[in-house]
């Protein structure tokens, strides 16, 4: 197999390859995986590179087409994701992962030396996570009593929270406090991480999506996420919206054209892209490209949109835009948002979970967690005196 780690991409062939070694290292092909595999290549039928984004979105997904993943797909991921790479061979987390690198970024941590006062540091200033937890309607999500380690470090402290149905809930905290973390367990992206040991329980209407049976491919396509640098494919602006859809089954060309057309006008990008469905979603702006990844999202029809800081790489005119479209997306979706900005939590937010250290300080109404707070720290941590 040849690299081209120049151009990141890999040819058609070689993308069948990987796969195939994927579906034959645990000994057998499921179903699952040769139905993914056949919708897949038709997919990327008449393409001729393959960007390593969709390389690393395709082998993730494939690996859990199954239910859990194995140590041998595990190890066999990481070897193919040195081979693609060319590089250490991080398992990435996600498929945003690779343009994250790019820009340098690392994982922060809780740094009370930049607080302007110093933040709370022991386990006993943080309160009993699962406090106020009531919610006037019905949950569409339910996490209860999860713990999360990466390796032997523990990073969510039995956290229990609901997500109510057709609402926007806002995670907030300081840097490292484990709001990604806690995001990436609503549709198991953190099976992704080898190192990564959760335990708990998540309900998806009702349903446990915690156990070694549930289909982690239906489970992300019910529960989408939009990550907080827009990653179109290098493809069309209208493939963009399609691939996610063509992927889960094959619609005739009108059926599709109706989902893509549909898809844009929800992500409020319509009007901006109809007459030039066929250039390059890569050529769009950043704003209108995270409403393109947003139309992507919800082209397969998830019940619940994760984002993890949405508009951190927009400015304040695009943000507006995507706050605006978030208000607009709870009529038909349930919404889970991590922001920094303590202003766009309480502008589109109806329920705000504070978690600080791993554990989840307080949930309440965002209007309580911002206008009266019960702990002392969610008063010390909204009003800007830490974090
Ligand atoms: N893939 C990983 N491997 C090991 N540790 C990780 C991994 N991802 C996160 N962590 C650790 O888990 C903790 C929580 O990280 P997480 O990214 O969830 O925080 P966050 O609240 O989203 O931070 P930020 O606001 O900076 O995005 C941190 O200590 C972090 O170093
Ligand atoms: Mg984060």
């Amino acid at each position: 197999m040849t690299n081209n780690t120049e151009n990141k991409t890999i040819s058609v062939e070689e993308l069948s390859e990987m796969i195939d070694a994927m579906m034959g290292v645990d000994g057998t092909v499921s179903d699952a995986e040769a139905t993914y595999k056949e919708r897949l290549m038709a997919a990327f039928e008449g393409d001729e590179q393959i960007s390593h984004a969709e390389v690393i979105s395709v082998l993730t997904t494939l690996s859990a087409a199954d239910g859990e993943k194995s140590p041998e797909e595990s190890q066999l991921i990481q070897q193919l994701m040195t081979q693609i790479k060319g590089g250490d061979g991080d398992v990435p987390q996600d498929v945003n992962d690779e343009a994250n690198e790019a820009d340098g970024e690392e994982m922060p941590q809780p740094s009370p030396s930049d607080a302007e006062e110093a933040a709370p540091s022991t386990d006993e200033t943080i309160p009993e996570s699962t406090r106020q937890l009531e919610i006037d309607g019905d949950a569409h999500m339910w996490i209860r009593d999860l713990n999360l380690h990466y390796g032997s470090a523990q990073a969510i402290y039995n956290v229990s929270i609901p997500f109510k149905r057709n609402s926007v809930t806002a995670l907030i905290g300081p840097s490292g406090c484990g709001k990604s973390t806690l995001l990436r367990c609503l549709n198991r992206m953190n099976d992704l991480i080898p190192i990564c040991k959760v335990d708990g329980s998540i309900e998806l209407d009702g349903e446990e999506i915690m156990g070694r049976a549930a289909d982690l491919v239906t489970i992300r396509r019910r529960v989408g996420m939009v990550f907080q640098k827009p990653n179109p494919f290098p493809k069309s602006i209208y493939d963009n919206v399609a691939y996610g859809v063509r992927l889960h089954y094959t619609p005739s060309r009108r059926e599709l054209d109706r989902i893509v057309e549909e898809s844009l006008k929800r992500a409020a990008i319509w009007e901006e892209v109809n007459d030039r469905l066929h250039e390059l979603g890569t050529s769009l702006s950043g704003g209108q490209q995270q409403r393109l990844c947003i139309a992507r999202t919800i082209a397969v029809e998830p019940e619940v949109i994760l984002m993890d800081e949405p508009c951190s790489a927009l400015d304040p005119i695009a943000t507006a835009k995507i706050e605006e479209l978030i208000l607009e997306l709870k009529k038909h979706f349930t919404v889970v948002i991590v922001t920094h900005s303590m202003s766009q939590a309480q502008r589109v937010s109806d329920y705000t979970g504070f978690m600080y250290l791993g554990r989840l300080v307080e949930f309440d109404k965002t209007s309580t967690i911002f206008g009266n707070p019960k702990e002392e720290l969610t008063a010390r941590y909204v009003s800007g005196r830490f974090g």
